[in-house]
């Protein structure tokens, strides 16, 4: 096993130690599973590659999953969304190989992808599926000995299951982003609010009486489009897909083509998991001074290199803006290089809902070794009784009770007879 490490500076562990415990405060789900894990030591020896934005919930998912047994390593899912601290933290407190650093270049990027994958592991955690894609473009020794892999996003999702309509994919994957009590609360209420809060942070521009363009009606998209509105703006919803675009409509958005909203726009954001959604036909209409952002998880839904081929000057008015000024002498403001800005110029979904999502990550490695040798390959979400549970648990530790079934309620539900 690599017992090396490669971070920003080992000093910063004390208040990585200090955030990821304060983040822990708003993950009870999580907390218990690590007080069973502890006991019972499902992972025990069991190598875990995991490539997660590393912040402080990804932290305790490490804790909790170091608690079970695994011997793990972390590297980053992007090169823009590590917290130096906490991977100092991890690799000083918890003895967890890092492989992350806050600006690290494409190059450094994948060579910490090769670190994790030189891990050998049996199990890997993905969040956009770049260890996956490194298993079958470099690393197809190791297939041998994976017993699958759990991936967290939309985007990895989609990559994954376009590689078993291939026939490529060669384990089983568990789709923790298909779990109930992720997409609807990690996508709509943690990149909701994360999203709001990068652009926020990064310009500190008011949102009241601004127009506002989602690219998107995912359920990433619909967070930031029902935050933003609550800030004041008006939002403009865009979409390919008519059903979405119907709900946009009668969620109360105006909907329209990106060409017809980019003139209007101060913000654009995108959060749609395809390519160039802003192209050279959006940067020609923009105006003056227009913010554009992306919260998907690869930073090419906006089109940079054609940006870049319009402009004559580039500047850095603040951090994590790269403001584009163009033949014309209009200005275009480009937030956090294009990568996802919520975990860019902030600090990523709080902790309360990567509770569920990482609860699910949890029991999503607990499951795959459980039934080794005994899932189908391909992508699977995990089972209806799991989600449950963890919206169970989430529910008492927020203090709330809900109802139960009568015996007569029951049997009405199991019966047909009973009309009107
Ligand atoms: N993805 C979005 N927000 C995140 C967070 N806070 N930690 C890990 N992954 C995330």
């Amino acid at each position: 096993m690599t017992k090396s490490y490669d971070i920003k500076d080992l000093n910063l562990a004390e208040q990585g130690r200090k955030r990821m415990d304060w983040a822990e405060q708003e993950m009870p789900v999580l907390r218990l599973i690590k007080e069973r894990f502890e006991r019972e030591r499902p992972l025990a020896g069991v190598r875990v590659s995991a490539c997660l934005h590393v912040t402080s919930e990804t932290g305790n998912l490490m804790r909790a999953l170091a608690a079970g047994g695994a011997d793990v390593v972390l590297c980053a899912s992007n090169p823009l969304s590590t917290q130096d601290d906490v991977a100092a933290a991890l690799v000083a407190y918890e003895e967890i190989p890092v492989y992350a650093i806050k600006g690290e270049s494409n190059e450094v990027y994948y060579q910490h992808i090769k670190a994790a994958l030189d891990h050998h592991p049996q199990i890997t955690m993905d969040d956009g599926a770049d260890l996956v894609t490194g298993v079958l473009q470099e690393r197809k020794d190791l297939i041998r000995s994976m017993i699958g892999s759990t991936e967290e996003t939309t985007t990895g999702v989609i990559r994954l299951k376009a590689m078993a309509a291939e026939g490529v994919l060669p384990f089983p994957v568990i789709a923790v982003n298909d779990s109930d009590t992720k997409h609807l609360f990690d996508n709509r209420y943690g990149t909701g609010q994360s999203t709001l809060d990068g652009l926020i942070r990064a310009t500190n521009i008011l949102l009241a009486g601004k127009t506002f363009v989602v690219a998107g009606y995912g359920w990433c998209s619909r967070g930031i489009a029902e935050r933003a509105r609550g800030l004041g703006a008006n939002v403009i919803v865009t979409e390919i897909d008519p059903v979405k675009a119907l709900e946009a409509v009668m969620d109360g958005f105006r909907v329209m083509p990106m060409e017809q909203a980019a003139p209007m726009a101060d913000f654009i954001v995108t959060a749609t998991g395809n390519k160039h959604v802003i192209d050279s036909n959006t940067f020609a209409v923009l105006k003056n001074g227009a913010v554009i952002a992306n919260s998907g998880h690869f930073n090419v839904e906006i089109n940079i290199p054609a940006l870049e081929a319009l402009s004559v000057e580039k500047r850095q008015p603040r951090a994590f803006v790269d403001q584009y000024v163009l033949r014309d002498g209009r200005t275009i403001n480009l937030l956090g290089e294009g990568r996802l800005i919520n975990l860019a110029s902030a600090e990523g979904h709080p902790s309360a809902v990567m509770d569920m999502s990482f609860a699910n990550q949890a029991l999503a490695s607990e499951y795959l070794l459980k039934n080794q040798g005994r899932l189908p390959v391909g992508v699977h979400a995990l089972p209806k009784d799991l989600d449950r549970e963890i919206a169970a648990l989430k529910l008492h530790a927020m203090g709330v009770t809900i109802d139960v079934l009568t015996p007569e309620q029951e049997a009405y539900l199991r019966s047909w007879q009973e009309g009107t």
